[in-house]
């Protein structure tokens, strides 16, 4: 096999809904700061109950369902994932067994919000090399659990969830060349800081300067790498950091007018590795992007790191 590709797409949210009105009651902001500043309306907080590795495991069952395959023809899992409080097993582990994977290889990925982009290009790689020849991709976070609720410059950002993919070898390349990398100049931009109940801390002008300074060029590259120019692409799918980004960077970037272009984060917030996954398939569930159209995904987090391709809609 020569490629692979995205075969088919699962996600999941918890059932709570926070507004911007029931933020506004726990620090000092509003609704009309947070949708200005950031253009996120509503974001879905977990249950304290609901872990991980439950919002993995419910985005990955569906993402399997959806592809026709029996768990046992999975031969790699893996969760992009930050906010995991198990280290060992990995959540990957715990998803395999619950879904009744019985012998993948199964390992975490932690790349801040690039997690699930960078985990795709390991699955593409592997199964391209023969490693495996079905794998699950699955970013998901619980941000709730390292937010600080009393600080009203992050906790307005952050939201929960998970996405999954279905990634199968093929005749075709339908998961482009990756286009990836790190500025450790700016390592400490985006963290998660304290040792025993660490939250989430970063310097916001510092990564918006950044980010829409660098990632018009990283698309460009991610474009060329898969033989396209972003006029060709029928969808843009980058990290749900903020509205405001996402209309800077794809502003710069030269679209078709019929490019469509993932907004979840007005409704999700910022879900880090969840968010492309998460957008990639609400985008796909309401059939906004043709079978087989090439959609961009990019993401950009902790690290600062980044990581995108060009796939095949699924
Ligand atoms: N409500 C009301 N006022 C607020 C709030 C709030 N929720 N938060 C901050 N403010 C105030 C600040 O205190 C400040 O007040 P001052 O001028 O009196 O000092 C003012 O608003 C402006 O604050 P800034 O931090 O300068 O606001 P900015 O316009 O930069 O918006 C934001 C902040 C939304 C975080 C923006 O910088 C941003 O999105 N940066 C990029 C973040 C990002 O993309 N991260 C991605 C990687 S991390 C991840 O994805 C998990």
């Amino acid at each position: 096999m020569s490629g692979s590709r995205i075969t088919a797409l699962g996600h999941y949210q918890p059932a709570r809904v926070l507004t911007n009105d029931d933020l506004a009651g726990l620090v000092d902001t509003s609704d009309e700061w947070i949708r200005r500043r950031t253009g996120i309306a509503t974001r879905r907080i977990a249950a304290p109950d609901e872990s991980v590795t439950d919002l993995a495991t419910a985005a990955a069952g569906k993402a399997l369902a959806a592809s026709g395959l029996q768990p046992s023809d999975i031969g790699l899992v893996t969760v992009a994932t930050c906010t995991a409080m198990d280290r060992c097993p990995s959540t990957a582990a715990q998803v395999a067994a619950r879904l009744g994977i019985p012998s993948a290889v199964a390992y975490d990925l932690n790349n801040g919000c690039a997690g699930f982009t960078t985990a795709l290009a390991g699955a593409d790689h592997a199964v391209r090399a023969g490693a495996a020849r079905h794998a699950l991709v699955i970013g998901a976070e619980k941000m709730s659990d390292v937010t600080d609720w009393s600080d009203r410059s992050t906790c307005v950002l952050l939201g929960d969830g998970a996405g999954a993919a279905v990634v199968s070898a093929d005749e075709q390349a339908g998961i482009g060349p990756v286009a990836w990398g790190s500025d450790p100049t700016r390592g400490n931009a985006v963290r998660l800081q304290g040792d025993w109940h660490p939250h989430f801390a970063q310097e916001g002008q510092t990564v918006f300067r950044w980010v829409t300074a660098h990632l018009p060029e990283i698309a460009r590259d991610a474009c060329a790498r898969a033989g396209l120019t972003p006029a060709d692409l029928a969808g843009v799918v980058t990290h749900q950091a903020n509205l405001r980004i996402i209309e800077a960077v794809v502003r710069q970037l030269g679209l078709s007018e019929d490019t469509v272009i993932a907004t979840d984060v007005v409704d999700s917030g910022n879900t880090s590795a969840a968010s492309v996954p998460l957008a990639l398939s609400k985008l796909t569930e309401r059939r906004e992007v043709p079978a087989g159209a090439p959609v961009l995904l990019l993401a950009f987090g902790g690290g600062l790191s980044w990581a995108g391709q060009v796939v095949a809609c699924p």
